[in-house]
């Protein structure tokens, strides 16, 4: 969100705070306001651009911490821009991929404001909290399993950047066979665990573990759980594969799916990461899917297989090393 300031033709000033999205060097905003009660082309900020195409725009941050206040102005010129004209498809397009809300608006029928800099200001750094410079080797380098978080929430745009990350993973025929349970309040967090703490007992006691040992246990995955600002529960969905004749080729196509859901596990982290968070991965769903499925009161034809936590960590974790590339590399002829 940002404001958009503009003026008449006497030069008096009006500012609005606006949706945009910043594509090919130029901002578009849509006039997305009850077109129905008032014509957008009458809108205050459409009339003054018609009379006075100079316009500022600005982004702001404000941290109660201080040093992460940060602004960006951008002055330039707007112009409106009408249905027909084919630019207006691509910045509908990118609006509607930046702001989910407006897939069910008529952005489409109406003119939209397009915004060409001309002068950047930048006060502060708006990107701080992200982690700037690193490429994709960069992110998969940094990225390590976190298991312990401050309490601090993620902002719902992180929220939503992180489940659509997952969304772009390759997937068997492109069927997308994973669906994402997102838990971010405390009840749902609470009732899962609660959940799965009796398959945990059982398991451990199964190992022949202690009483103790399981109890701290428990506690430990219960914390850890209920410990984490965001909780995605990564569930396989299977009914729109390929289905097989023969066992053999049936198992490869779950196999397949599985694989798939790896990877939106991997997008995920690694944008979490990338936006400043850190991420880890809790395997628990994957020993009891329907108490996980009862617990959330998923649909039944869901998996899940596993967790991702996702946060601020509360300390940098120890890493495990990784090998060497060479002994990775079996083959290389
Ligand atoms: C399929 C899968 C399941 C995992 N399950 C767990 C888990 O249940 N608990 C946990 O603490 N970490 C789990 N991890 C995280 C691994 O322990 C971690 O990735 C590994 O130790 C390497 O550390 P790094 O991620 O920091 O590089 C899992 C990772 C994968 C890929």
């Amino acid at each position: 969100m940002g404001r958009l300031a503009t003026a008449d033709k006497h030069g008096q000033p009006f500012a609005v705070p606006f949706c945009f999205v910043y594509e090919g060097g130029l901002l578009y905003t849509p006039l997305d306001e009850k077109p129905k009660s008032t014509d957008p082309r009458n809108l205050k900020r459409v009339r003054n651009i018609r009379e006075n195409p100079h316009v500022a725009v600005v982004i702001d941050r404000y941290s109660e911490d201080w040093s992460g206040l940060a602004f960006l102005m951008i002055r330039g010129a707007a112009c409106l821009l009408e249905p027909e004209e084919p630019e207006h498809a691509r910045a509908v397009t990118a609006l509607r991929e930046k702001y989910p809300q407006y897939r069910m608006m008529q952005i489409h029928e109406l003119p939209l404001i397009r915004i060409e800099p001309e002068t950047f200001t930048a006060w502060g750094d708006l990107t701080a909290g992200l982690r700037p410079g690193l490429d994709v080797l960069g992110l998969m380098r940094g990225r390590r399993s976190v298991r312990w978080y401050t309490p601090e929430p993620v902002a719902p745009e992180q929220v939503r950047a992180i489940l659509e990350a997952g969304r772009w993973a390759p997937s068997p025929h492109g069927r997308q066979p994973w669906r994402f349970a997102v838990l971010t309040r405390p009840e749902p967090k609470e009732k899962l665990a609660a959940a799965m703490a009796a398959t945990w007992d059982q398991q451990l006691t199964l190992d022949g573990q202690a009483e103790e040992v399981v109890a701290t246990r428990l506690q430990k995955a219960h914390d850890r759980l209920t410990g984490a600002p965001l909780v995605v529960v990564l569930c396989l969905y299977l009914d729109d594969l390929d289905t097989y004749p023969d066992a053999g080729r049936q198992k490869a196509e779950t196999t397949m799916a599985v694989q798939s859901l790896g990877a939106a596990a991997q997008n995920m982290l690694l944008t979490a990461y990338g936006l400043g968070l850190d991420g880890g991965w809790m395997c628990a769903p994957l020993f009891c899917p329907e108490v996980v499925v009862a617990a959330l009161d998923l649909d039944p034809r869901l998996v899940p297989h596993a967790m991702l936590t996702f946060g601020h960590a509360a300390k940098d974790p120890v890493r495990r090393p990784h090998r060497p590339l060479d002994d990775l590399i079996v083959l290389d002829a």
